[in-house]
């Protein structure tokens, strides 16, 4: 013990300096004006985020010589997170520079657990110094630091917002309707039930009225897995047998675990395998699932031959497609 003291009291040790604010009141005031400028400054840069985000518009972009085609608004959301979050880091920086309190102190250093005086001792220390970080005595601080903390933390929420339409709406819907087309994807070309052998399968997207655009999106969600087995493979009540067309069958091809696209078809087995958590559904039984995480089977679309023989939608999906975490409704596909 004596001798960790008198390391600490070697003469070598450079003599503490203590700091101007410490000793003259007007820098102490003018530390403190900077430590809450940079707050302000940090929620003056979450303002500038949340700002980008609902006023500019997304697709406008300008050229930089380094950076290339640059999208505005999400440079502005970048330099606005960037001010936030740097300039909350230097204000509490300079706080703890130049305001919190300076002293030297002596720490002794026990093996083993402290004695129990010792412990409360520290705690006392602890709420001691608390007190002294003058976040109760510096109101200014406490208020700008309030401020930059709470608007920081709005960021993510509007961001998350970004991240896609709200799945329970936006599955709801698809563009398969009663007489709406099959064609294949994606050459566009309407099919026949002729054109699929016994075994085949085919990807399949609703025709849609000339001009209308495909997007992404609508790609994803209205994808359909079309699928020829023999009529008598089926193990099918009554409705959804009358759901099939000769033998063809069609199931949403998003998988109803987490949306990933159903692509494996074994054709000795009849089962559709999901690549992502191998969810594997039986064809046969109207994409019962038979192994895997998903919690309810491909959502089937309901097949009939129009009056030029190409094969249309009888109906929407009954139930939305893709993946039930959020759905009401999993106990039926
Ligand atoms: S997404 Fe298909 S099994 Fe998980």
């Amino acid at each position: 013990m004596s001798n960790q003291i008198e390391r600490f009291e070697d003469p070598g040790l450079p003599e503490h300096i203590h700091r101007n604010a410490d000793a003259d009141p007007l820098a102490e005031k003018r530390a403190e004006k900077q430590v809450a400028i940079l707050f302000l400054l940090s929620a003056l840069g979450t303002v500038l985020t949340i700002a980008s985000y609902i006023f500019m518009k997304s697709d406008q972009y300008v050229y930089f010589p380094v950076m290339g085609s640059t999208n505005v608004q999400q440079l502005f959301i970048g330099l606005g997170l960037t001010l936030a979050t740097l300039c909350i880091g230097l204000g509490a920086i300079q706080w703890a520079k130049k305001l919190m309190p300076d002293q030297e102190v002596i720490a002794e250093r026990h093996e083993f657990r402290s004695e129990e005086v010792d412990r409360e001792e520290l705690v006392a220390t602890f709420h001691d110094r608390a007190g002294q970080a003058g976040i109760g005595r510096r109101p200014l601080i406490k208020r700008t630091l309030g401020l930059a903390v709470g608007l920081v933390g709005l960021s993510p929420l509007v961001l998350l917002r970004d991240t896609g339409p709200l799945p329970g709406k936006f599955f709801e819907t698809t563009n398969w309707a009663a007489g709406t087309r099959l064609v294949l994807d994606p050459a566009g070309t309407p099919i026949k039930p002729e054109d699929l052998e016994v075994g085949a399968v085919a990807q399949v997207l609703p025709e849609l009225p000339a001009g209308t655009p495909r997007t992404l999106e609508n790609i994803g969600k209205d994808a359909v897995l079309l699928i020829r087995l023999r009529p008598e493979d089926f193990n099918l009540d009554p409705e959804r047998l009358s759901w099939t067309y000769q033998g063809i069958i069609a199931f949403s091809k998003i998988c109803t675990h987490m949306g990933c696209a159903v692509a494996l078809y074994e054709q000795q087995t009849h089962h559709l395998l999901c690549p992502c958590h191998q969810s594997t559904f039986d064809v046969t039984r109207a994409a019962k699932v038979i192994f895997g995480p998903a919690a309810r089977p491909l959502p089937q679309l309901a097949l009939m031959v129009n009056a030029d023989g190409y094969l249309t939608a009888k109906q929407p999906f009954s139930v939305p497609v893709g993946p039930s975490f959020w759905e009401r409704n999993s106990a039926n596909g």
